[in-house]
């Protein structure tokens, strides 16, 4: 048998059952400790799932000598902290987005990450999705020339209900923002991956219909380093929640993406690759429910932390690469108050 790496989670609440699936279906991985700070709820979480021990302070959890590496499901204003703690500790990690909610923290956690000599992957579950690696590569190679227009649409819903569901939601000092820093960060991710990098943005955010302290509304014009132009848009205003779309307008032709299919392929002078069946692809959801996403992305990125450990190579969503989209995101908050365009610096 393969040799196994030893997974901690930080954080039992939603999304930690995505990576507990994950870590049970790689065959390269398992779950050895689980740790919340609210008294009880990591116990539950161990007896629900045969896990063997329990923790309140992930501290403590840190301390056990054959935990190689940590899940980071905590609020998203507390991954640096634990993430940092894990890395003095000298155990690798698995992040959720974002990767914080300041750049300075984020800075922080990518140096204890160098200095510790320790991985660090993130969890942007969009980006490895079969039909989303399709547009990158196509991308790559040219086939859309020089990228001239490139929108993001990420118009998804949340009751208010959701964001009472949890002390952190729609507050800025632990969801870091709203639409944009929290739903629709996985477009931004994935558009600026395709498309990127973002060099300037010209942002208005709005909290229209929610009582929170951040935004439910956002518009962007970005500027690309190719010279192309775009818009980035984000809500959790649209009821029901409709698909995250990307459209991607090239010199020689254009490709959408929805919900992470592609759903046109059209080039100038070329029949569509015959393998290509358009909308057939897997989606990954969330648009109006965030329970209700494919755990195919989380899979895939716990294998490959796992896989990169054990083979003592780079995880396939670097932290320096999960840093971009928040930087995009302030910039675009930056922007809204400024009244003025920001340039963003990597
Ligand atoms: N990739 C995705 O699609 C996706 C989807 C949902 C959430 N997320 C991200 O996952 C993170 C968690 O979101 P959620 O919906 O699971 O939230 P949640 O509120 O359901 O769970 C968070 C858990 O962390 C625990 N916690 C808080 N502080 C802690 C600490 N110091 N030590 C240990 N545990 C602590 C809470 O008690 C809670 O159980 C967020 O950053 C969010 O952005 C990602």
């Amino acid at each position: 048998m393969a040799d196994t790496v030893k997974f901690g989670i930080i954080g039992c609440g939603m999304i930690a059952e995505f990576h507990r699936t994950g870590i049970e279906k790689s065959p390269v991985a398992e779950l050895l400790a689980v740790s919340d700070s609210v008294p009880g709820r990591a116990a539950e979480f161990a007896k629900k799932h045969g896990v063997p021990h329990a923790f309140e302070d992930y501290r403590k959890m840190l301390q056990l000598k054959e935990l190689q590496a940590v899940c980071i499901c905590t609020p998203s204003g507390l991954h640096a902290e634990p993430a940092i703690a894990a890395a003095n500790a000298g155990k690798h990690i698995l992040c959720e987005k974002p990767l914080d909610v300041t750049l300075e923290k984020i800075d922080a956690l990518l140096e204890a990450v160098r200095r510790n000599g320790v991985k660090l992957g993130a969890i942007f579950q969009s980006r490895v999705q079969p039909d989303c690696v399709r547009v990158k590569k196509a991308i790559d190679d040219g086939l859309l020339g020089r990228i001239l227009q490139a929108d993001l649409r990420t118009k998804w819903y949340r009751p208010q209900s959701y964001y009472d569901s949890g002390a952190w939601r729609g507050t800025f000092a632990l969801d870091g923002g709203g639409c944009l820093m929290n739903q629709g960060i996985h477009g931004i991710d994935l558009y600026q991956w395709l498309v990127g990098p973002v060099t300037a943005v010209y942002g208005k955010v709005a909290t229209m219909n929610h009582k929170i302290e951040v935004e439910d509304s956002a518009y962007a014009i970005c500027e690309l380093e190719g010279g192309g132009r775009g818009v980035i848009m984000g809500s959790t205003c649209a009821y029901p929640g409709f698909p995250t779309r990307i459209e991607i307008h090239g010199e020689n032709g254009s490709i959408c993406l929805e919900d992470a299919r592609i759903v046109s392929w059209d080039i100038i002078g070329q029949e569509k690759p015959a393998d290509l069946q358009i909308g057939s692809g897997a989606g990954v959801g969330g648009a109006g429910d965030p329970k209700a996403i494919s755990s195919y992305g989380h899979e895939t990125l716990v294998d490959d932390l796992a896989r990169a450990i054990l083979e003592d190579r780079p995880p396939r969503i670097s932290g320096e690469e999960a840093r971009r989209a928040v930087a995009i995101i302030l910039a675009i908050y930056q922007s809204s108050r400024l009244g003025q365009p920001v340039t963003i610096a990597y």
